[in-house]
């Protein structure tokens, strides 16, 4: 087995054992708030200790940031897993932009933990590097929003039925890496007119909502597996993908 395998097989062990317990979300976003949450909070007792003329609070706020960092580690690592897991470790921008942001994010924490060591000399560059760590976590919010909501391609129309179902489904979790409008790449092939077409576009087999389910258990190469997909929900994708 290669190293690669194994590291995959471990992580899809960790999501299967939380499958097991009844979880199958995401595991990032529960704790991701924790920093993001002392982060504002060391920005925000930083500045009303000045405001107020209270050190104290600034001390606080030094705490604060100190949690937030102890925090911000775990939450990337999820966040890696999440990405291996649901993504299939695919390079989306919004994983870049939040590879940056948490890297600077980190940078930022430990440097202003450094100059807190002589907090009153350093009062002025501590603010300065919490107002960039509120940012970082502002801009990370949003990359995630954008991750999970940003490529929603139907608003309004039809919102019952197999068809609005499917395209629900498809919204949350294919539209990261295909296009339902193009039959450019994404990240996998794009699908308007998927059902008029001679063949699938990567594997060439027969255009069929049996090798769409195929696709979903087996993937061919770089495709996450879909294996626990409800069956109601596999229809509902496919009388989507007839739509397209
Ligand atoms: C992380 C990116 C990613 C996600 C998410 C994703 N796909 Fe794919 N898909 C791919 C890639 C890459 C391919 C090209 C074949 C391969 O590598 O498995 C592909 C190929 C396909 C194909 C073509 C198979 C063939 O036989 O030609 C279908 C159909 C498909 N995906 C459906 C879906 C559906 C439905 C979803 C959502 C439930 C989905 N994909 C989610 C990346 C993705």
């Amino acid at each position: 087995m290669t190293r690669e395998a194994v590291g995959e097989n471990m992580i899809e062990s960790i999501y299967l054992m939380l499958a097991k317990i009844g979880y199958t979300h995401p595991i990032h976003p529960a704790i991701t708030h924790v920093p993001v949450g002392l982060t504002i909070g060391g920005f925000v007792f930083d500045i009303t200790s000045r405001f107020l003329t209270r050190p104290v609070l600034a001390q606080t706020a030094r705490h604060c940031m100190v949690l937030a960092l102890i925090s911000v580690i775990p939450a990337m690592l999820l966040g890696y897993l999440d990405w291996q897991h649901f993504y299939g470790g695919a390079w989306l921008f919004p994983i870049k932009m939040k590879i940056f942001l948490a890297g600077m994010l980190l940078i930022l924490l430990s440097s202003a933990l450094i100059l807190g060591l002589k907090p009153e000399k350093n009062a002025n560059s501590i603010l300065l590097i919490y107002a960039f760590c509120l940012a970082m976590v502002l801009g990370l919010g949003y990359f995630g929003g954008e991750l999970v909501y940003g490529s929603k391609t139907v608003e309004s129309g039809v919102a019952e039925g197999p068809v609005a179902d499917g395209a629900r489904i498809f919204n949350a979790s294919c539209a990261a890496c295909h296009y339902p409008d193009k039959t450019e790449t994404k990240i996998g092939p794009g699908f308007q007119g998927l059902f008029n077409r001679e063949s699938m576009p990567s594997s060439g087999l027969p255009v069929s909502g049996a090798n769409i389910r195929k696709q979903l258990k087996t993937p061919m190469q770089f495709m996450p597996p879909f294996s626990d997909l409800p069956e109601e929900d596999i229809e509902a994708l496919i009388a989507y993908l007839k739509t397209l």
